[in-house]
């Protein structure tokens, strides 16, 4: 698309700053998915960390089955994840993929992005970002994860429009195109970081850190569960993977963002 640059691989070259994410890359011009072109990677052996990005989607795909739209101009990533244990792990992915992406736009480009329960970056209630987990099993255990991340960055959100009109753009936010190579490799970074954290047993850093992104607490919400609706006020993240949500009958239940099949915040 005219207007667009394209991504320099040599840029992210010079920024990327990680030990393992990213150093092993694929940018592409345009495929179906990045997740699918990570999966036959995978599947072929490519080591965790190896990063796919491509300029657009064609077949892009959100949590809960949903569409997602990806236009150029957009940050469309996947990184191969090959955590060594518990499958468990995996649900904790979207929401320190979506803290990675949070701190990442937050530190290059000096605005106040949030983490949104289970997997959203978002700015003024505006949904900005969106971070997904595949995984791939063998057996009993995990083989492979897929982590992907969608930053709506140098396109305007009305291209989105339609499809939800509750979203926003680094383009519309900042007024002008922003470097994409320094954001992927910043986002890259901070999920290292927060990845290293969940290995290492250090959740309740983590959990100290979503805590300080986040802006789901105190949120009304309905959470779909199979059959059930559940309306509340989510009151807090209880771990990685679960809130607390509160009835207004006082009563309250822990979710998982696991069993969770959507989630909508409400007005108040
Ligand atoms: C969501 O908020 O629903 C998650 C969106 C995840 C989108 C990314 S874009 C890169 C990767 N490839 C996909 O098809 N989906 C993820």
């Amino acid at each position: 698309m005219k207007g667009v640059s394209l991504l320099d691989n040599r840029k992210i070259d010079r920024c990327l700053r990680t030990r393992q994410f990213g150093r092993l890359r694929l940018l592409l011009d345009a495929c179906t998915s990045t997740n699918d072109v990570a999966r036959d990677l995978a599947l072929a052996g490519a080591p965790e960390g190896y990063a796919i990005v491509s300029e657009t989607q064609t077949e892009g795909r959100g949590r809960f089955g949903r569409a997602w739209l990806s236009p150029r101009g957009g940050i469309w990533l996947t990184a191969i994840l090959r955590p060594p244990t518990l499958f468990s792990s995996l649900l904790s992915i979207p929401l320190i993929g979506a803290l990675a992406v949070a701190r990442g736009v937050n530190s290059t480009l000096g605005i106040r992005t949030k983490v949104r329960w289970p997997n959203d970056v978002v700015l003024d209630h505006r949904k900005l970002a969106g971070v997904s987990a595949e995984g791939m099993s063998r057996g009993n255990s995990l083989d492979f994860a897929l982590l992907g991340i969608g930053v709506n960055a140098n396109f305007s959100s009305s291209l989105l429009t339609g499809f939800n009109k509750s979203c926003t753009s680094l383009l519309d936010v900042i007024g002008r195109p922003v470097n994409r190579e320094l954001l992927i490799c910043s986002i890259l970074l901070e999920f290292e970081q927060s990845y290293g954290l969940v290995l290492s047993g250090n959740t309740t850093r983590a959990l100290d850190l979503l805590r300080e992104h986040d802006c789901s607490a105190g949120s009304k919400v309905r959470v779909f569960l199979g059959d059930v609706q559940l309306v509340g006020t989510l009151t807090d993240l209880v771990s990685l993977t679960e809130v607390r949500i509160a009835r207004k009958d006082c009563s309250s239940t822990v979710v998982d963002s696991g069993s969770a099949d959507s989630v909508e915040y409400l007005a108040d």
